[in-house]
C-alpha cells in the first residue's frame, strides 16, 4: 500500500456546515483524476491562529477562508499577494513547501468572471453601481468594479463606518450612503451587488424596497443558498438581469485549485450540478 501523503484542502469559518465548496473541490479532483479532499473546517477566532499553523504538518497545501476570518488571516500570512493587500481581505491561502502562508484574493476575479458569463452585455462604462455591504466580499467587489472601470459606486452598509472605510481607502469612485437610503440609489444603477448574509438560508430576509428597479439593470446575489433568492426574484420580475452567487463561487475557486492541486480544473455543466444536485 502506498504512503504517499494526500492533498488536503479544506474551508476555514465559523458557519462552513453548508459550504458547497467541498462538493466543488471534491468534483474536480475525480474529474481531474487527483488523489485529495477538501473539508469544511470550523475554527473560532481565539483558535485561527494556531490552527493555521498546524494545517500543513497534517497534509494540507490550502485552505479557503470565509466568513469571519477573511481579515484576520492577513495578520497570520508570511506573504500576501498584492491585490489582497490592496482588498485588505483574503479568501485563500496556499501552504508552501518551506512552511510558509501565502494569501491572496480570487473573490474580485470571480466576481467579474461569473458578471461576465450571467450578463455578457454589461460593461462598466454602463453607469453606477449600488453595492450593498461593505466586508471582505465587498471590498473585492469593489476593488474589481474599480479596476474595470465603473465611474462611481454607492455603497451601503448597516454598519456605516465600515463604509466610510471604503471611500477612505478606495477614492472618491465611492460614494457612502445610510443603510435606509438603499433603495433610493437604485434607480440610477446599471448594476446593483448584494454581498451581505441578507437573504441566506438561515440568515435574515432581505428587506431593502426594491420598487426602484429598472428593467435591463444587471443585479447580481452572492448569495447561493438558495440559489434564487427572493432579491434575483424580484430583480427577475421587474426585467433585470439577475446574476446568481454559485457561479462566483465557482470561479474563485478555479486559481485556488490549480495553485493547491496543479491542474486548472473545467467548468460546465456537471460542475453547478455536482453543487446542487
Ligand atoms: P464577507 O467576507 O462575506 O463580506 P463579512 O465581512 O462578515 O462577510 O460581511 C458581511 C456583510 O453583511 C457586512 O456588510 C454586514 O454588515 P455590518 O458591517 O453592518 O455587519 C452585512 N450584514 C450581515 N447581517 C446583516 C443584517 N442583518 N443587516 C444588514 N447587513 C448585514
Amino acid at each position: 500500500m502506498s504512503d504517499a501523503i494526500v492533498p488536503l484542502a479544506g474551508v476555514v469559518g465559523t458557519s462552513v456546515g453548508h459550504s458547497r465548496s467541498p462538493r466543488l473541490h471534491r468534483h474536480w479532483l475525480v474529474q481531474q483524476g487527483l488523489a485529495g479532499d477538501y473539508v469544511p473546517l470550523h475554527v473560532g477566532d481565539d483558535d485561527l491562529p494556531q490552527v493555521i499553523r498546524t494545517l500543513p504538518k497534517m497534509g494540507f497545501v490550502g485552505v479557503n477562508v470565509t466568513i469571519p476570518h477573511k481579515v484576520a488571516v492577513m495578520r497570520i500570512a508570511d506573504q500576501i499577494s498584492d491585490r489582497a493587500i490592496l482588498i485588505g481581505a483574503a479568501n485563500m491561502l496556499t501552504f508552501r513547501d518551506d512552511g510558509s502562508v501565502y494569501a491572496d484574493n480570487t473573490d474580485g476575479h470571480g466576481f467579474l468572471a461569473n458578471l461576465r458569463d450571467h450578463a455578457p452585455d454589461w460593461s462598466a462604462q454602463d453607469g453606477p453601481a449600488v453595492v450593498l455591504g461593505a466586508g471582505g466580499a465587498a471590498r473585492a467587489i469593489v476593488s474589481a468594479l474599480l479596476d474595470a472601470g465603473v465611474p462611481e459606486i454607492h455603497v451601503v452598509n448597516r454598519t456605516r463606518p465600515k463604509a466610510e472605510a471604503l471611500r477612505a481607502e478606495f477614492g472618491s469612485r465611492i460614494r457612502v450612503s445610510d443603510w435606509v437610503k438603499a433603495g433610493n440609489l437604485l434607480e440610477d444603477a446599471a448594476l446593483v451587488v448584494n454581498s451581505t448574509s441578507l437573504g441566506m438560508a438561515g440568515a435574515s430576509e432581505f428587506r431593502v424596497p426594491l420598487d426602484g428597479l429598472q428593467a435591463g439593470t444587471v443585479v447580481a446575489d452572492l448569495v447561493y443558498t438558495p440559489l434564487e433568492t427572493q432579491l434575483l426574484r424580484t430583480a427577475r420580475a421587474a426585467g433585470c438581469i439577475p446574476v446568481d452567487g454559485l457561479g462566483m463561487l465557482i470561479h474563485q475557486a478555479v486559481p485556488a485549485f490549480e495553485r493547491w492541486f496543479g491542474t486548472r480544473p473545467t467548468i460546465d455543466e456537471a460542475t453547478r450540478a455536482a453543487i446542487f444536485p
